[in-house]
């Protein structure tokens, strides 16, 4: 964090200043962040065919996706939006996988259509591209049981879980495959996100690479995203080197058995993304309840839904005090719901001790850049905040805030 006199700044810019000139609510995204991160991963692992797939649902801002592409990495898209989204971000299709959980079969015919490979999430699906499109190339989403995640809601591994082929079925999928001359050249999985422990991602990849032996003609194989970031102030990071090394070892072994020098994919979505992305909100009222002091801001679960959903943490600091004696207070939303509070739990409200607010004083909730604005709804009929992407000492507005004129029908 960026603090100069007591003040936070953002790429260098002070957090007042871009409240002053965008407005609030707001979300600001430091590029140079996102450009860290990314590096950070293509040096952890050697192996040359390494490839990053940015899972563009933890923002899809094009301003930032564009910065990605700039790094060289290529896209996992989930709807026709994305696939959209990329395109316009200037991905070339061949750096597009769609991975088509529950998707219509008008939405598969639009990835294919768009010229992008599809990632198959079920045996139906892939008879049904065997059937329209017979002979074409596809990846296959495999579920390996493997079961991770910060929170229930986002373990996709295992037998609760609706995503994927579950591993024990690759005789189904090859003879699927091979009815209709299908090419399995990537497999793929993603067992859940937020994880921090990298025995799990060994965990499953172990089984994926088990599976894999069982295809010809592997191009690819895509262990998915699901790097965790330290939301807590005493959570670590994990250890990209040594999760590198284990990944680049396994694999290097793998293709060395298999014959052939595949490529590598990981799929991060929020490890790119979360660190970038500041929430600024404006303090409205301050009420001292009989069990808190509640700080209400102008923003709420409808612009950042993490904490409402999963009881996820956010670092909140005081934008204009950030290091001052802390009082134990409550940051709420201004939506009809108690839930709606920022410092909290899965149970419900915990106060965080923070420089005492009052009205007019800017809250800065971090890592609010993955699954933040990306989540962001018009519960309410309130509008979405503004986007503002920092870069070089300058501040651009990436996305317009949202009038009421224009969200309501
Ligand atoms: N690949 C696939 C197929 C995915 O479904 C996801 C995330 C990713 C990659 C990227 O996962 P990441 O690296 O970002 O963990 N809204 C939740 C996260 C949901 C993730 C869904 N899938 C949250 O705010 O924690």
């Amino acid at each position: 964090m960026d603090v100069r006199d007591n003040r936070l700044f953002i790429g260098g810019i002070e957090a007042a200043s871009l409240v002053k000139n965008f407005g609030s609510p707001l979300y600001v995204y430091d590029e140079q962040v996102i450009r860290t991160r990314t590096r950070e991963i293509l040096q952890a692992i050697t192996y040359p065919k390494t490839l990053i797939k940015y899972a563009c649902k933890a923002n899809t801002n094009v301003e930032i996706m564009k910065v990605l592409e700039q790094e060289g990495v290529s896209i996992d898209a989930v709807s026709p939006g994305e696939v959209y989204a990329a395109l316009r971000a200037g991905f070339d299709r061949e750096r597009i996988l769609f991975t088509t959980n529950n998707a219509t079969h008008e939405e598969i015919e639009y990835g294919l259509g768009e010229g992008v490979m599809i990632n198959v999430d079920s045996l139906s699906q892939l008879s049904f591209v065997g059937k329209h499109h017979p002979g074409i190339s596809l990846c296959v989403r495999i579920n390996p049981h493997v079961i991770a995640g910060h929170h229930d809601h986002v373990i996709t591994g295992g037998p609760e879980s609706k995503f994927g082929i579950d591993y024990t079925e690759v005789d189904r999928i090859k003879s699927i495959a091979g009815r209709y001359n299908l090419s399995i050249t990537g497999i793929h999985q993603h067992i859940g996100s937020g994880i921090l422990q990298p025995e799990k991602f060994m965990e499953a990849i172990d089984v994926l690479l088990d599976a894999a032996k069982h295809f010809e003609g592997l191009e690819f194989i895509d262990f998915g995203g699901g790097i965790g970031i330290p939301y807590r102030e005493d959570e670590e990071r994990i250890d990209l080197r040594v999760l590198g090394r284990r990944i680049n070892e396994e694999f290097e072994a793998f293709c060395r058995a298999y014959g052939s020098e595949l490529k590598l994919i990981l799929e991060p979505g929020r490890y790119l993304v979360a660190e970038s992305g500041y929430l600024l909100a404006t303090v409205t009222s301050v009420k001292e309840g009989q069990r808190h002091r509640f700080v209400g801001i102008n923003s709420g679960f409808n612009h950042l839904v993490r904490p409402a959903m999963y009881g996820s943490y956010h670092p909140i600091v005081h934008a204009t005090c950030v290091e001052g004696d802390g009082t134990a207070q409550t940051i709420a939303g201004n939506l009809c719901e108690s839930g709606d509070t920022f410092t909290r739990d899965e149970e419900g409200i915990v106060d965080r001790d923070l420089p005492l607010f009052s009205e007019g004083d800017l809250v800065a909730i971090l890592n609010a850049g993955a699954y933040g604005f990306s989540m962001a709804s018009l519960y309410n009929s309130r509008p979405r905040p503004a986007e503002v992407l920092v870069a070089d000492g300058k501040a651009r507005l990436i996305r317009e805030r949202e009038t009421i004129e224009q969200i309501v029908n």
